[in-house]
């Protein structure tokens, strides 16, 4: 068992495999409380289908995204570090939730804006970094050369590749880049990695900056409090509305979080979650146990979730 795990990674970084977009979790399990990823929660929807590939030379190389799985497990990685977990739905083109561990001490610092975007969602070769548009475009680039993808194709254009992928700065109309994993429960580069396009969806001006907004400042200044270690998983209930005409983003009915406080070796203390509809006249509702959350968002979550949907094991 140990010879063949060290001959498949072996393997592995031979063939180049990374993981930033990876089948799993592997490598930023501790985001999660018990290192157990959210269960059940198969909502997203396939990657887009190509419009029309005729005619396209090595569409399996240099098609954005090509067959790739939906939803896209992202460790967030910025530098040679991880910082949090995304589940991302590349058919609406939303992080589904962000899984991360609280800085409870730390004074909040709101490090840079919006740049970032993953490399990996357009192709599993791209560098593992999040990295701005700039360095993101000339890598497709780099990579286009090297592969033989003539950017004759409109397909195979640098801007059209990122934007196959997931949401751009500018596919958002009059919605905020609303965090899911908040920069202010984070100092300096953790809180830096949180500014990236996979960890953000449309999400109310009025909400963000207002009830949700609180409920994070809560969050973090109360309920935390007493606790040696915070999990905390944030996500969005999908809707049924979209903010272009194309579909290509998809805006959220709801954002709902769901926190497990515990002592230094995990034992859990208490937990609790919120759930709030994503409108100007939003009010966050609050829940001080996850399984009335979980009945909650079961209501709302289309397609049904599975029956062992649990956002953390046994917290
Ligand atoms: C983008 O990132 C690169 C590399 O990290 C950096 O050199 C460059 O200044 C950044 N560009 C912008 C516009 O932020
Ligand atoms: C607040 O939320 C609750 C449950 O989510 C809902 O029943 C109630 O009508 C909402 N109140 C307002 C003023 O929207």
């Amino acid at each position: 068992m140990v010879t063949l795990s060290l001959l498949s990674l072996g393997l592995l970084s031979l063939l180049g495999v990374r993981g930033e977009v990876a089948p799993n979790f592997d490598n930023c399990k501790d985001s999660f409380f018990k290192m157990t990823p959210v269960s059940g929660l198969n909502v997203a929807l396939p990657t887009p289908i190509k419009p029309n590939t005729q005619g396209l030379e090595k569409p399996e190389k240099c098609l954005s995204a090509y067959n790739a799985a939906s939803p896209a497990y992202i460790c967030q990685r910025n530098g040679n570090n991880y910082y949090f977990a995304t589940l991302y739905d590349r058919g609406r083109r939303i992080p589904l939730y962000s899984a991360y561990q609280m800085d409870i001490e730390g004074v909040p610092d709101r490090k840079g804006s919006i740049d970032n975007y993953e490399p990996q969602l357009v192709h599993p070769d791209l560098p593992p970094q999040q990295m701005n548009k700039t360095k993101l475009l000339s890598e497709i680039k780099k990579y286009n050369q090297n592969n033989g993808c003539l950017e004759r194709s409109p397909q195979y254009r640098q801007n059209y590749k990122l934007g196959w992928s997931q949401a751009l700065d500018d596919n958002f109309g009059s919605y905020d880049r609303g965090h899911l994993n908040p920069a202010g429960h984070h100092k300096e580069d953790a809180s830096k990695a949180t500014m990236t396009h996979t960890n953000v969806a449309p999400q109310d001006g009025k909400m963000n900056t207002g009830p949700w907004n609180r409920y994070e400042k809560k969050l973090k200044d109360d309920l935390s409090k007493d606790c040696s270690k915070m999990y905390v998983v944030t996500g969005v209930v999908p809707g049924d509305t979209w903010v272009d005409q194309n579909e290509r983003v998809n805006v959220p009915s709801h954002y709902w979080n769901a926190y497990c406080c515990t002592d230094n070796i995990d034992n859990p203390l208490k937990s609790g979650g919120a759930l709030g509809p994503n409108t100007a006249l939003s009010n966050v509702t609050e829940y001080n146990s996850v399984t009335d959350l979980e009945t909650e968002l079961r209501k709302l979550l289309v397609p049904k979730v599975d029956n062992n949907f649990n956002i953390f094991n046994g917290c």
